[in-house]
C-alpha cells in the first residue's frame, strides 16, 4: 500500500517516528516533508498528501501538526479525502469501517509516538464495511460536485 505522510514542525517527530515503523512493515511511503524540523505552516505540508489521495496516487494518508486539527480541516477541503483526527485505535476503527477515511491526522502535542504508531496500524488494516454505511458516504461524496 502507498502512503503519503507529512507534517509541521509540531508533528515532525512523529513523522519521522512512523515512516521508520511503517517502512520496516513493508509500506511504500512517500515523505512530503518537511525534510528536517523547522517552522512551517501546516497548510503548505496538508495539501501535498492531501492532493496526492485527491489525484489517485497514494492509498493513504498521515498529517501531522500540533493538534491534528489543522491538518484535517486543511486536507478536508481536497475532493475525494476524508480526513478524521483519530486519538484512538476506536476511532480510527470506526474511521475506516464507518467513514472510508482515507487520511489519519494527529496532534503530536497531543499524542505519544507509540499510540500514534499503534493507531495507525488500525487505520491501515481496517477495511471500510460498505453497505449501509457506503450509501451514506456516497452522499458526502455528492457535496463535492
Ligand atoms: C503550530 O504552532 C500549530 O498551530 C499547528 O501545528 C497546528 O496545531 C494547527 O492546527
Amino acid at each position: 500500500m502507498k502512503v503519503g505522510i507529512a507534517s509541521d514542525h509540531a508533528g515532525f517527530e512523529i513523522k519521522e517516528y512512523l515512516k521508520d515503523k511503517l517502512k520496516k512493515e513493508g509500506y511504500e511511503v512517500i515523505d512530503f516533508g518537511p525534510e528536517f524540523k523547522k517552522a512551517v505552516d501546516y497548510p503548505d505540508y496538508g495539501v501535498k498528501v492531501a492532493k496526492s489521495i485527491s489525484d489517485g496516487e497514494i492509498e493513504r494518508g498521515i498529517l501531522i501538526c500540533g493538534t491534528g486539527i489543522g491538518m484535517s480541516i486543511t486536507a478536508n477541503k481536497f475532493k475525494g479525502v476524508r480526513a478524521a483526527l483519530c486519538n484512538s485505535t476506536f476511532l480510527a476503527k470506526l474511521a475506516r469501517e464507518h467513514n472510508d477515511a482515507n487520511v489519519i491526522t494527529f496532534g503530536g502535542r497531543i499524542i505519544a509516538k507509540e499510540l500514534a504508531w499503534e493507531i495507525t496500524k488500525v487505520f491501515l488494516e481496517t477495511p471500510f464495511l460498505k453497505g449501509r454505511h457506503l450509501r451514506r458516504v456516497n452522499k458526502i461524496k455528492k457535496l463535492e460536485k
